[in-house]
């Protein structure tokens, strides 16, 4: 396979690595020769990986991607055992639940921020400082098909999807002269254990998104966007950068 190896040398640290997309992307970069700093909240599904994947390439970290001293925690690790890391991928996020505005909580709006906004903030803050010093550094960001319409996730889960748009191209425009290159994928549906936060808390929200949601074909293995993640952090995606590659199998195009 062309992939093969494409990755050997380098170390990537994943966020949301126990489950998912995420997880398929860590199996993936292991298979083609990175060390991976695997992060995620849920220890029990790490263990589960180490114990599938593990091996003097794989470090894993429990922590929430929206605490400072947990995402050091893995920048920490990634640096003491592999020397540092060439690439980011913020893949962890959680969905909310369909809810429209009007009948929003603060609490689900401040979780989806945390997770889905604040995560990826703290963590390329982190490696950018580290990336600046080595000179190169590659970031993937995972938004969705809802960082680009207002039809396919609640109010909440939009917005923090759009935010990660703008924290993409504003990471690609000002570290595009020092060796740094930052992107987002926007996967369409794909298989993975996203839906406990997408079973639909009422009928509004869902009603309204029904006839988009409709158009979105079927769910992919997880694989699918692990692989295009893994392209946009290689050496051959060397031009690429404040690209926003969807992955949704035409689901957008209509
Ligand atoms: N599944 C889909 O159809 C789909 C579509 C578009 C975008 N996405 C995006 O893909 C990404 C991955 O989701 P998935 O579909 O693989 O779901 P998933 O639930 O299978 O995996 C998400 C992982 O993130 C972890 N996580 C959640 N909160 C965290 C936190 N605070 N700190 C650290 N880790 C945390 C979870 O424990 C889980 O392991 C998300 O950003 C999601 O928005 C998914």
């Amino acid at each position: 396979m062309a992939e093969a190896l494409r990755h050997t040398g380098a170390t990537v640290v994943v966020t949301g690595a126990a489950s998912g997309i995420g997880r398929a992307l860590t199996t993936r970069l292991l298979r083609e020769g990175a060390n991976v700093v695997a992060f995620d909240v849920a220890a029990d599904k790490l263990a589960e990986l180490e114990k599938e994947a593990g091996g003097a390439a794989l470090v894993t970290v429990t922590g929430d991607v929206s605490v400072e001293a947990d995402v050091r925690c893995a920048h920490d690790a990634a640096v003491a055992t592999f020397g540092g890391y060439d690439g980011l991928a913020n893949v962890a996020g959680v969905m909310d639940w369909f809810v429209p505005a009007h009948e929003l909580d603060d609490d689900t709006w401040e979780r989806v921020f945390a997770v889905n906004v604040t995560g990826p903030m703290r963590t390329t803050r982190l490696a950018l400082d580290q990336f600046l010093r080595r000179g190169r550094g590659a970031i993937v960001n995972v938004a969705s098909e809802a960082a680009l319409r207002g039809a396919a996730g609640g109010f909440a889960y939009t917005a923090a999807k759009h935010a990660v748009l703008g924290q993409t191209k504003s990471v690609a425009w000002a570290y595009r002269g020092e060796g740094i290159r930052c992107n987002v994928v926007c996967p369409g549906a794909v298989d993975t254990n996203l839906g406990t936060s997408a079973t639909p808390r009422g009928d509004f929200g869902i009603d309204k998104l029904r006839p988009v949601l409709r158009l979105r074909g079927p769910s992919v293995d997880p694989d699918q966007p692990a692989g295009t993640i893994s392209w946009l952090l290689s050496a051959e995606a060397a031009n690429v950068t404040g690209a926003v590659l969807v992955a949704d199998g035409g689901w957008g195009a209509g």
